[in-house]
């Protein structure tokens, strides 16, 4: 047996003014984005901005349904619309802000379960990590430099036989 460490390191801003200006504006393109949610049963309306490696940027917000489980997060969003706009390009960054519309907005949030994997999956596809910007409205900021921190010991294709 031996016991084995992963290494999780992230730079935290105390204020979003401090960022790297391209980052700021990234987090800015998902903060305005958190403005298109469809999120009547959360309220909690989630943007995401996704830098591309050609310079171009892809937003997305949450889109839920009544059927709660139908719903589809920000990120997934943005990452399918970048699919489909910008066939075969890489993702380099990831930006997610969030409006709970009462001012408590003010500290990160980080992206779910699911879509740690869908995130996950580009980054191997590409060869390329994905650099995240976490920020609510206001507040400190969080900055990961790849998705595989987020998930270590990660499934992928990699996995299935054949
Ligand atoms: N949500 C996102 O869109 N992204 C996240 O990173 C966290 C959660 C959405 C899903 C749901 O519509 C609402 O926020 C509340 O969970």
């Amino acid at each position: 047996m031996k016991r084995v460490e992963e290494p999780f390191t992230y730079l935290s801003y105390p204020d979003a003014g401090e960022l790297p200006e391209r980052d700021l504006a990234l987090l800015d393109e998902a903060r305005k984005a958190t403005r298109l949610a469809y999120a009547p049963y959360s309220r909690f309306q989630v943007g995401a901005a996704l830098a591309l490696a050609s310079g171009d940027v892809v937003t997305g917000a949450n889109q839920e349904n009544a059927s709660f489980p139908a719903g589809l997060c920000a990120e997934r969003v943005a990452l399918a619309a970048a699919a489909v706009r910008f066939p075969g390009v890489a993702v380099v960054a990831l930006a997610v802000s969030y409006d709970t519309g009462d001012d408590t907005s003010d500290r990160p949030i980080s992206p779910c379960g699911i879509c740690r994997q869908s995130l996950a999956e580009w980054e191997q596809r590409f060869g390329s990590p994905i650099r995240m910007i976490l920020g609510g409205l206001t507040g400190s900021v969080q900055v990961i430099e790849s998705v595989s921190m987020l998930l270590p010991l990660s499934f992928s294709r990699e996995d299935l036989p054949g």
